[in-house]
C-alpha cells in the first residue's frame, strides 16, 4: 500500500508541478471524506473555563491532585465486601474511598469492582467509572448523562452522593484544615476559618459532619453554610484544575493525519474511512475528542449486574443540574454569563439520552457505555452494526442509529481504527499519590 500511495504522491507532483501537498490524502480517501478525517485532529488545547478561576492555576492543581487520592472525607460504607470482590472494607468503615479508589491505572479506570461493568464505592453506583483522561475536553456537560456543567462542580458530586463515598462538605471542610491548610491558603482569597479547629473554642460553628437536608446543617447559621459552601466550591475548583491537566495526545492517528502515512495500517484506514462515511459515526463521534458533546438514545437495552435499567440519563440529569447552586450560573461561579444552562430545559426528548463518550484511547478504557455492558470494541461495532438494540432501553432511539450491514472484515476494520486512538499516557507524576499521610 505504501507504494501505491507513493506513486499516487509522485502523481500529484507531476500533475500540478509544485511539492507534494503537507496534508496526505491517499487513495483510501476523497477530498470530501478527507476533510471530514481533519476535523477529528489534533487535539487542541483545552477549552478554557471561565466558571473556575484557578483552572489553570498550577498550585491549584497541586491540590487537586492530593485531594484526588485522598480517602478522609468519605463516609461509611453502606455495602461490606471483600477486597477479592473489589470490595473497601467492611460496612460501616469510614474513610476508605477517594476518587482513585475508581479512577486509577495508566487510564484513570475502574479495574477494581467485580464484577466489572458498575463500579462500587461506598455503595454501587449503576454505572461504568470513565476515565478522567481527556474529560476536560468535554464542553460543558460533564458525566455520560451531563449532569454537571463544569468539571469543577463535578467534582464535588461525588463526595457526598450516599452510593459513591457517602461524605459530606462538612468533611471535606475538616479534612482541608486538618491536612491541607497552608496550601488552601495559599490559593484562596479567603483562609479557612480557625474555628474548623477541633480545639477552637468556637468549634460548635462547624460540626464534624453535614450537608443539605441533615440535621447539623440546618442547625448552622446562614453564613456559616456560606462559608462551608465557598470551601466546598473551592475544593472542586482545586480538582477541577488538576483534572485538566489530564490530557493524552499524539494518537497514532494524529501522525497519520499529520501526513505520517504509516503511523496506521491498511485495515485502520478502511475503518477510518467507514468511521467518516458508511458507519455513519462521525455523525455523533465527531470532533478532536470524538464526541459531538450532545445527548442521543443509541438503543441500548442495560442489563448487568448492579444496573438501573430504568434510569432515563438526560431528563434527571437536566433537572437536577437546573436545581444545582453550584452550576455555571449559580454563586459559586466565577463566570455566570457562559450562557451554557440557556435554553436548557426538561423535555420528553431527553428522556433515555446519553452524552456521546469520546474515544480518544477507548481500547484502553472497556468496558464500555454507561453500563459497562459490552466487553470489547467488536461487541460494539457488531451492536452499531445491528442497529442498536430492537427494544429494552428508555426513550426514543435515534434515526443516526440504523443496520450498517457491515461486512465481519469492515467490523475489523472499524476496530482497528479504533485502536489507533490511543494517545500517550499522561505523565507518571501526575498518577502519584501525593495525599497527606
Ligand atoms: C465509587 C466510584 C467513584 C468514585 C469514588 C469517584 N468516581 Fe468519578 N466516576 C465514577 C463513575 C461511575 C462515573 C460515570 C458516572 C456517570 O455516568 O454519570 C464517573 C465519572 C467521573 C467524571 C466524568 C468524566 C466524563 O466523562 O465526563 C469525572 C470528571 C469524575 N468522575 C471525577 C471524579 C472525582 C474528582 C472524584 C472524587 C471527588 C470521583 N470521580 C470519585 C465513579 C467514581
Ligand atoms: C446517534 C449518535 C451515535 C452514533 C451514530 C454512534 N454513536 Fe457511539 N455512542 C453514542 C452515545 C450516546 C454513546 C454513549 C452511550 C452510553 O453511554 O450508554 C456512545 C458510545 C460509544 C462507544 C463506547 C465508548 C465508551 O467509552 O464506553 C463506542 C466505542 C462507540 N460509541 C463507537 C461508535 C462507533 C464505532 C459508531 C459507528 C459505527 C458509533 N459509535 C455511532 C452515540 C452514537
Amino acid at each position: 500500500m505504501r507504494l501505491a500511495s507513493w506513486s499516487f504522491a509522485l502523481l500529484a507532483f507531476g500533475a500540478s508541478g509544485c511539492s507534494v501537498d503537507e496534508t496526505l490524502v491517499d487513495e483510501f480517501f476523497t477530498p470530501v471524506e478527507w476533510e471530514k478525517v481533519q476535523t477529528l485532529s489534533p487535539l487542541p488545547d483545552v477549552p478554557e473555563d471561565t466558571t473556575n478561576r484557578y483552572a489553570d492555576d498550577p498550585r491549584a492543581a497541586a491540590l487537586g491532585q492530593r485531594l484526588f487520592f485522598e480517602k478522609g472525607y468519605s463516609g461509611p460504607l453502606k455495602l461490606g465486601a471483600p477486597e477479592t470482590k473489589g470490595g473497601l472494607g467492611t460496612k460501616g468503615q469510614s474513610g476508605r474511598v477517594a476518587c482513585a479508589s475508581c479512577h486509577h491505572g495508566t487510564w484513570l479506570i475502574d479495574h477494581r469492582s467485580h464484577p466489572n461493568n458498575a463500579s462500587l464505592g461506598t455503595d454501587w453506583i449503576p454505572r461504568n467509572a470513565n476515565t478522567v483522561i481527556n474529560a476536560a475536553f468535554y464542553d460543558p456537560w460533564i458525566e455520560n448523562d451531563g449532569v454537571s456543567d463544569s468539571l469543577w462542580a463535578d467534582a464535588l458530586v461525588d463526595p457526598e452522593l450516599d452510593i459513591a463515598m457517602n461524605g459530606t462538605r462538612l468533611q471535606v471542610a475538616h479534612v482541608l484544615w486538618d491536612k491541607y491548610r497552608d496550601e488552601y491558603d495559599a490559593i484562596f482569597d479567603t483562609a479557612l476559618d480557625p474555628s474548623l479547629d477541633a480545639k477552637d473554642e468556637n468549634h460548635y460553628r462547624f460540626p464534624a459532619k453535614g450537608k443539605p437536608g441533615e440535621d447539623a446543617w440546618k442547625e448552622m447559621t446562614e453564613p456559616d453554610r456560606q462559608i462551608v459552601n465557598v470551601i466546598y466550591a473551592n475544593f472542586g475548583k482545586a480538582l477541577g484544575a488538576y483534572l485538566r491537566l489530564l490530557v493524552s495526545r499524539d494518537a497514532p492517528f494524529d501522525r497519520y493525519v499529520e501526513g505520517d502515512h504509516d503511523a496506521i495500517g491498511e485495515s485502520a484506514r478502511r475503518g477510518l474511512r467507514l468511521f467518516v462515511g458508511k458507519a455513519g459515526c462521525v455523525a455523533c463521534h465527531a470532533g478532536p475528542h470524538f464526541s459531538d458533546d450532545a445527548f442521543h438514545v443509541n438503543g441500548l437495552a442495560p442489563v448487568g449486574p448492579n444496573i438501573n435499567p430504568k434510569e432515563t440519563g438526560r431528563e434527571a440529569a437536566v433537572r437536577a443540574l437546573l436545581e444545582n447552586p453550584f452550576n455555571s450560573s449559580g454563586p459559586y461561579s466565577d463566570d455566570r454569563s457562559t450562557g451554557r444552562l440557556d435554553d436548557l430545559s426538561v423535555s420528553p426528548e431527553l428522556r433515555g439520552a446519553w452524552r456521546t463518550k469520546g474515544l480518544r484511547s477507548v481500547a484502553e478504557t472497556g468496558p464500555y457505555m454507561h453500563t459497562g455492558q459490552l466487553q470489547t470494541l467488536r461487541d460494539v461495532v457488531a451492536f452499531y452494526n445491528e442497529g442498536g438494540h430492537e427494544a429494552g432501553f428508555v426513550g426514543a432511539k435515534s434515526d443516526k442509529v440504523k443496520p450498517l450491514n457491515l461486512t465481519e472484515q469492515e467490523i475489523d476494520d472499524i476496530v482497528a481504527f479504533l485502536e489507533t486512538l490511543t494517545g500517550a499516557p499522561v505523565p507518571v507524576a501526575l498518577r502519584e499519590d501525593t495525599s497527606a499521610k
